[in-house]
């Protein structure tokens, strides 16, 4: 653990309590999507999205230092968020699981600004990078809306560490 870390966290304790209270926020997913300078689309599972500001129209993602698509994400003009229906854990596992081809065999295509988008999903959006702010071991980047699109169905919940519906079970 680096010197430079507070005091307060460096009890092994801390990081569990912070994931713990951190969980009892619960929050829709969403996959963050970018394309290479190859045309090749990178994606993973988030549920760092928040709406930022309406006029202009901002939202936010924070992504860990250690996504492969980091340095992809960071030269980018564009990212695309896919947020998921409850019927759709299976792509967030996928999209959360290290050395899948998170592309292949789904139903995906391209956006206006050339970003992937996945089909069947609750909303779509294509954010133009605004600014990217290093906090701790995440990038924090902040995205101006340039295309929304919206769906019809039921978000999928992440909460405490497990996956909801807010439809109750029959
Ligand atoms: C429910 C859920 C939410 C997640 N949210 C984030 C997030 O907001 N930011 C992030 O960097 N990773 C998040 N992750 C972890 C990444 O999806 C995971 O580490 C992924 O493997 C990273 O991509 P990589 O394998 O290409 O490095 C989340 C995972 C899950 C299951």
């Amino acid at each position: 653990m680096s010197s430079e870390t507070p005091a307060g966290t460096q009890r092994g304790v801390a990081a569990e309590e912070f994931r713990r209270a951190c969980g009892r926020f619960g929050t829709g997913i969403a996959i963050a999507s970018v394309v290479d300078d190859n045309g090749t689309p990178h994606g993973l599972t988030i549920s760092s999205f928040t709406s930022v500001s309406l006029d202009p129209p901002l939202v936010l993602i924070c992504l860990g230092h250690a996504v492969t698509s980091i340095d992809t994400f960071r030269k980018a003009r564009f990212f695309g968020l896919s947020l998921l229906r409850d019927d759709q854990r299976e792509i967030s596992d996928r999209f959360a699981r290290k050395g899948e081809a998170r592309f292949e065999g789904i139903a995906w295509r391209r956006g206006e600004t050339g970003v992937p988008l996945l089909n069947g999903v609750l909303a779509e959006m294509e954010c133009a990078v605004e600014r990217r702010i290093e906090a701790g071991d995440h990038d924090i980047l902040i995205g101006k809306l340039v295309a929304a699109k919206t769906h019809p169905g039921e978000p999928l919940i992440h909460y405490a560490g497990r996956y909801r519906s807010l439809v109750p079970k029959p």
